[in-house]
């Protein structure tokens, strides 16, 4: 109910980041949505606040390649959360050095954002946990940054598919001290797990 409260207000793009001095004023919390390119951080944000367009999703690795903040208001003056939409890690089509620039601000991003409250890293169900997340999850351990698995594309797999992998990212997720055992399954496309995903962002505080 909460999440549908807070979610059912007006969400604003802020800006597009590019450097860290590029930030808005660390007055309120926010939440991320981080993981590999092309895994569904952007569509993810579309299916949670109900608007189709409001983050630009591709079939191209390497889309969003800013750091995107979103107001999630509930109609007072100053909104009550930032959602923010990260750039990918892994694989992407874009020029080698352009790529490099944004996979340091991300890094730089991760560890360094005080009103950080929770990262989401996105797993795409069909994969599992690769090397490359589990660098990141490293990475917010060390930093100290809670940390919550969300499973997506899960409309693309077969119940057994979906187990296997919940078993698998289970595993991955026992030696990191960041992370929650909890995981969320989700498709933007078919839209499970969103409402529950709503109510863990409505809740923090
Ligand atoms: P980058 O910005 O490039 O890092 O990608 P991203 O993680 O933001 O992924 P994006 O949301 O752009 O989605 C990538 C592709 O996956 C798009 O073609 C989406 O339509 C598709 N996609 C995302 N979520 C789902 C889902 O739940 N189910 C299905 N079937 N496709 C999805
Ligand atoms: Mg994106």
């Amino acid at each position: 109910e909460k999440g549908r409260l807070l979610f059912a207000g007006p969400v604003t793009f802020v800006k597009g980041v590019v450097a860290m001095s590029g930030l808005p004023p660390a007055d309120r919390i926010e939440v991320c949505f981080a993981g590999r390119s092309n895994v569904g951080k952007s569509s993810l944000i579309n299916a949670l606040t109900g608007r189709k367009t409001l983050a630009r999703a591709s079939n191209t690795p390497g889309r969003t390649q800013e750091i995107n903040y979103f107001a999630l208001g509930d109609g007072r003056a100053q909104p009550e959360k930032y959602l923010v939409d990260l750039p990918g890690y892994g694989y992407a089509e874009a020029p080698v050095a352009i790529v490099a620039k944004w996979q340091a601000l991300l890094k730089q991003y991760l560890s360094g954002r005080q009103t950080l409250r929770r990262a989401f890293v996105l797993v795409d169900t069909r994969h599992g946990v690769k090397s490359v997340d589990d660098e990141i999850m490293q990475l917010l351990d060390r930093s100290a940054v809670a940390f919550q698995v969300v499973l997506t594309k899960a409309d693309k797999v077969s119940m057994a598919e979906r187990l296997a992998t919940i078993e698998q990212v289970k595993g991955a997720l026992a030696k990191h001290p960041a992370a929650y055992p909890e995981l969320v399954v989700t498709s933007s496309e078919k839209g499970d797990g969103i409402e529950t995903l709503r109510a863990i962002v409505a809740g923090l505080e």
